[in-house]
């Protein structure tokens, strides 16, 4: 049927009506808040290139998480920026590193929170590269080893889901192995699966202290160019054992997301990056843009492509405007 018969504009007559024919529907329980733990007491270091973000003590963290959690906002992700760093990132595999005791810390306090830690070498490394430096390169087998132990520690600390962002081959199957040999079975892996090397994790680089001394990541992370190498990274990992499948960033991204949706029908995350993030935050400061407004569609955008969990610097300000839509 054609027009006049058909008039796509009556389904937009009223908001009422708007709303009843509303395809895709943000939640508060779609979100995932990243948050940045640091050494010390009492410190809060704003992030400058992430407005409202901060590398904060534990002490400080814990009560973010309450706020958090009081907004509806159930699922944090951990970053660590330990006291000191080496050559393979072993100082993440400690009992007690510092992600390992915000762990012990929140899950003290808090108990309707689902902790998701972060596995990763690069935070923890002099070099700030993802693994073991071997000829130059991340050296992909003695760096799985890293991997799986920073795993464990991180399970036995009490982290609810496992979630390697390195880009190692293999390491989702090392992981699952060291999991459940130790007896974390039902500790389920995000994995990052479809991780591109990307402009937009520079402002995370300042938050996380973990640029790479030299060089870029382009040996393990993927091209920008390629979306059918990101099916087969995610159907390796799902095949390794992933429960949950992350592309990462989201917003350039939103082919390989609707691909990994539909040809995997998996959960799927996607991670909105800290550049993603700042971009908005800049432009809105700047009034260039409606920020909320367009947070809100940047988010909305990422869920109708297929996201199912959204990893986000907005989360709090996002969950403010659902809460009030209730
Ligand atoms: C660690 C890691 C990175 C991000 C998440 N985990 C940075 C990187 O790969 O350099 C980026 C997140 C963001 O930009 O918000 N490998």
């Amino acid at each position: 049927m054609a027009f006049p018969d058909t008039r796509l504009r009556r389904l937009r007559y009223n908001k009422i009506v708007r709303h009843m024919v509303t395809e895709t529907h943000l939640r508060v329980e779609d979100l995932v808040y990243p948050l940045f733990v640091c050494p010390g007491t009492g410190v809060k270091n704003p992030i400058s290139s992430m407005p409202g973000n901060y590398q904060m003590s534990v002490d400080v963290l814990v009560e973010e998480c309450k706020i958090a959690v009081s907004k509806g906002v159930k699922s944090v992700l951990l970053f660590g920026i330990p006291e000191h760093k080496d050559e393979h990132g072993h100082v993440a595999c400690q009992s007690d590193g510092i992600v390992q005791k915000a762990i012990r810390a929140i899950k003290a306090e808090i108990n309707d929170i689902l902790i998701i830690a972060d596995v990763c070498n690069c935070e923890y490394t002099t070099h700030g590269h993802c693994g073991t430096i071997i000829d130059n390169d991340v050296d992909n087998d003695s760096t799985l080893k890293t991997l799986a132990d920073q795993s464990v520690s991180l399970a036995e600390a009490g982290a609810d889901v496992i979630a390697p962002s390195d880009m190692m081959d293999g390491r989702v199957l090392r992981i699952r192995e060291a999991l459940d040999l130790a007896g974390y079975e039902k500790i389920p892996i995000m994995s990052y699966a479809a991780k591109y090397a990307s402009g937009f994790y520079g402002p995370f680089r300042e938050a996380a202290e973990s640029a790479p001394q030299f060089g870029d990541r382009s040996t393990y992370q993927m091209n920008p160019a390629n979306s059918d190498e990101a099916m087969r990274e995610i159907a390796a990992d799902i095949e390794e054992g992933a429960d949950i499948v992350m592309v990462k960033p989201a917003l350039s991204y939103l082919d390989i997301i609707y691909r990994t949706k539909h040809e995997f029908e998996m959960p799927t995350a996607a991670y909105n990056v800290s550049g993603e993030f700042s971009m908005v935050k800049a432009a809105g400061e700047k009034d260039w843009i409606d920020e909320k407004r367009v947070m809100m569609e940047v988010l909305l955008s990422i869920k109708r492509a297929g996201a199912d969990i959204i990893i986000t610097y907005h989360a709090l300000d996002a969950a403010d405007i659902l809460n009030g839509q209730k």
